[in-house]
């Protein structure tokens, strides 16, 4: 019949459509994968450079001055310099382990910390200090590691750019029993989205940034985007609440696991926010 020759075609037509809309999110979520790993080479480097420049300096002047005090004080900088090198590639480290695309039990605290250690040196520059507060018994959750990790750098810069003359941002990881979700926020006191934005800050290539900023981060509009399809491809949702002056507060919620008593493993707080608040307290 001619009416269901039309409704065929327009069926393949539709399933068309929707293949090259698959198509094109894979290709965005790819270039976005892209652009991400190019900006995690360029904080890498120029954290690293940073602390060679200290290690050469503070060499120098162990050498320039053979008193005990002013060697022992080099030796210190030399020292620490080198441990904080050590955290670096250790984090980075940590993401080329991760590069699986499978899903995996995945410690999202540890995510949390390595993101910082990448980010920290920027976050002191731009005068943001930084709250970490992990809950006690945070399950682990399924993801891919490396993906939730792009998702947190994302939040991250852009709190971070929201706040020009510098502030406060809050990452908190908690479980809420009542969805049965594991729920990770990053919050800023930034100038907050109004409400006629906060309906396209998800869209692909929405964004109200001139250009890239000069560490080369921002403008393209494609952060949140990726992070949406990320959150969603792992059974998740993102969430965000925002008020005019006073900030913004996303929040990213996994499903937790059954619990499985070999798989659960839980993390102390303490070691964390000592050694966040022993890096941007200075
Ligand atoms: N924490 C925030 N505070 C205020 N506005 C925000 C915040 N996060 C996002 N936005 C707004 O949402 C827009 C879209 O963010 P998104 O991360 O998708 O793109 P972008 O940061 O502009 O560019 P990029 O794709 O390079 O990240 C931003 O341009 C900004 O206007
Ligand atoms: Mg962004």
């Amino acid at each position: 019949m001619e009416g269901s020759l039309v409704s065929d075609g327009q069926q393949n037509e539709n399933q068309r459509l929707r293949d090259e809309i698959a198509a094109l999110k894979k290709q965005l979520d790819q270039s976005q994968r892209m652009t991400a790993l190019g900006e995690l080479v360029s904080t890498t480097t120029h954290e690293f450079n940073n602390v060679l420049m200290t290690i050469i300096n503070y060499a120098k002047m162990g050498m320039r001055h053979d008193d005990k005090q002013t060697r022992d004080k080099a030796f210190d900088k030399i020292n620490n310099a080198g441990m904080r090198a050590a955290k670096i590639t250790n984090a980075v480290l940590g993401m080329a382990r991760n590069r699986s695309e499978h899903f995996e039990l995945t410690d999202v605290g540890k995510l949390i910390d390595e993101s910082m250690v990448l980010l920290e040196r920027e976050m002191q520059k731009y005068r943001i200090s930084v709250d970490i507060d992990i809950a006690q018994d945070i399950p682990e959750i399924s993801a891919i590691g490396n993906q939730i990790q792009q998702v947190l750098m994302n939040l991250l810069i852009n709190a971070r750019q929201a706040m020009s003359e510098g502030g406060q941002l809050v990452i908190k990881l908690k479980k809420n029993l009542q969805n049965n979700t594991v729920d990770l926020s990053v919050r800023d006191y930034g100038p907050g989205i109004s409400q006629e934005k906060l309906r396209k800050i998800f869209d692909p290539f929405y964004s109200t940034k001139a250009g890239p900023d000069e560490t080369g981060k921002g403008g393209t509009g494609v952060g949140l985007s990726t992070c949406k399809n990320i959150i969603e491809a792992h059974g998740g949702k993102i969430r965000v609440e925002s008020s005019l002056g006073k900030g913004t507060c996303f929040t990213l919620m996994f499903p937790m696991e059954k619990p499985k008593a070999a798989v659960q493993i839980t993390r102390g707080i303490a070691g964390t926010v000592s050694q966040i608040n022993a890096t941007t307290g200075t």
